[in-house]
């Protein structure tokens, strides 16, 4: 299936755990202000944590600007035009990992728990799975358990943990963790009784 066709199904209205609606799309060029106010949101000690520094505007702003939803495909939920999750799905388009999509997640603080990363995931699973990819991964320092746990929780397990071998935003040494999932197709499901 064409990535274009895919993204033509979005928004889409959903239903959060607790009644909340949401709509679900991929990020925008003028979603910069909103992106970043999710991520400022976001308590310091998990942001030392991530790959960028996303308070930063001038990261959000490239971001925004070089969208390139073959690449990384970021995907928002929004609670009105609050923008309460984000997760994006990244490919690397050639190369010996081409079959393989990597998936990261942070949902705002006041909306966890309510399945926001859930619902996420499933989505960017499908997604995958609609392109063509064959595999998942997702990367966790050793702190972030409660994201393991989520990602377990939705069919990924742990591949790999090598101790104090990626670095925070304060160069502070941490275990690293990759966890990761078979995508099977439809026809794979459908004969599987999955
Ligand atoms: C991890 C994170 C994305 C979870 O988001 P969320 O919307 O609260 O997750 P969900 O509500 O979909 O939870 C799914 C499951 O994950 C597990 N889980 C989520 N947060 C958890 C926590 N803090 N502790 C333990 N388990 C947790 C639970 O099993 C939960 O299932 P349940 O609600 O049926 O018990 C969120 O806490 C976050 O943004 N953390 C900071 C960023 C991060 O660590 N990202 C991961 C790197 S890719």
């Amino acid at each position: 299936m064409q990535l274009n066709d895919i993204l033509e199904q979005y928004p889409k209205h959903e239903t959060l755990r607790d009644g909340t609606p949401v709509a679900v799309r991929p990020l925008k060029a003028t979603d910069e202000k909103a992106f970043h106010a999710f991520f400022c949101a976001l308590p310091e000690t998990e942001r030392l944590l991530f790959k960028h520094r996303v308070t930063e505007p001038k990261v959000i702003r490239e971001w925004c600007k070089k969208i390139d939803y073959g690449r990384i495909l970021p995907l928002l939920v929004l609670d009105g035009k609050q923008i309460i999750g984000d997760a994006s799905l990244h490919q690397t388009l050639g190369g010996w990992k081409r079959h393989i999509g990597r998936i990261s997640v942070a949902v705002h603080p006041a909306y966890r728990q309510r399945g926001v990363a859930t619902l996420l995931v499933r989505e960017l699973i499908d997604v995958a799975r609609n392109v063509g990819l064959e595999k998942l991964e997702a990367e966790f320092m050793g702190e972030q358990e409660g994201a393991r746990r989520a990602f377990a929780g939705l069919g990924f397990r742990e591949l790999l943990r090598l101790p104090d071998y990626a670095r925070d935003m304060q160069a502070l040494p941490h275990d690293y963790v990759l966890m990761g999932r078979e995508l099977k197709t439809d026809e794979e499901f459908t004969a599987a009784g999955d």
